[in-house]
């Protein structure tokens, strides 16, 4: 087990209004390896969770373990600040839906960006990066600005910079969202090579029926819970 999350709650109170409990006490372990999909209706719960299990929130109630380490438990994180963001940059890679790569600086910087923070050796981030975005078929736009990629090569940056600190899980929460379907096609090729090829974890939420039929695990966040349905 890589990430195990136990009952795990999560409210919002609006200013002046009634209380929204959006987790109601879920519970899941990802296994490595795995490509674990999460679908549901729109404003179930699904990026609430995934920030969650990201460490980028923080639930009301319940744990979230990594591997044999708590991280959260007892309403907090059991580990400092500072051991927090170093958990966050090494062991999870994050993919969101819209890719925010960092405007002024080119596809290869972006890609190496968490890892030289890391290692603060920016050579070899580079060498890690560009091996990667080789990979992700993106060798001849290293030295691109986002603004000079389309949407498809801005979102395997994404996934490349996700991947460039080997960490042990991916989230991304709907990759292909902003992609049409040949792009997202592509993605979706790619993230099964990667979970092939590297052994790498994904965590996927999406809407997108072709990552679903991809995942080892499928689950569906409903009324607050998390069902498995395949
Ligand atoms: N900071 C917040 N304050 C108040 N309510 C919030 C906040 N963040 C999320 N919510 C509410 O929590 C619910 C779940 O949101 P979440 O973003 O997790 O849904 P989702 O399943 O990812 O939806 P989508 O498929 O549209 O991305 C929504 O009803 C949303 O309005
Ligand atoms: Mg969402």
């Amino acid at each position: 087990m890589i990430l195990q999350a136990k009952n795990l709650r999560k409210s919002y109170a609006p200013k002046g209004r009634e209380r929204i409990e959006i987790l109601k006490g879920v519970s899941l372990s990802v296994r490595e390896n795995e490509i674990l999909c999460v679908v549901g209706a729109s404003g179930s719960g699904k990026t609430t969770l995934l920030n969650i299990l990201g460490t980028l929130d923080e639930a009301d109630d319940g744990e979230l373990w990594f591997k044999s380490e708590v991280v959260f438990a007892n309403k907090k994180f059991q580990l400092k600040p500072d051991a927090i963001a170093k958990f966050r940059n090494q062991r999870i890679g994050f993919v969101f839906q819209f890719h925010h790569l960092l405007e002024d600086f080119t596809a290869l910087e972006n890609a190496a960006m968490p890892r030289f923070i890391l290692t603060g050796d920016f050579k070899q981030a580079k060498e890690k990066a560009e091996e990667l975005l080789v990979a992700v078929g993106l060798k001849d736009r290293l030295h691109h600005l986002p603004s000079e990629l389309s949407g498809g090569e801005a979102q395997r940056v994404a996934v490349a910079r996700a991947l460039v600190n080997s960490p042990d899980v991916v989230l991304a929460d709907e990759p292909s969202g902003n992609l049409d379907s040949k792009n997202s096609d592509k993605l979706y090729e790619l993230i099964s090579a990667l979970s092939r090829e590297r052994g790498a974890t994904f965590v996927i939420v999406t809407h997108n029926a072709r990552y679903a039929e991809l995942a080892s695990r499928t689950f569906e966040m409903k009324d607050g819970l998390l069902e498995q349905i395949r």
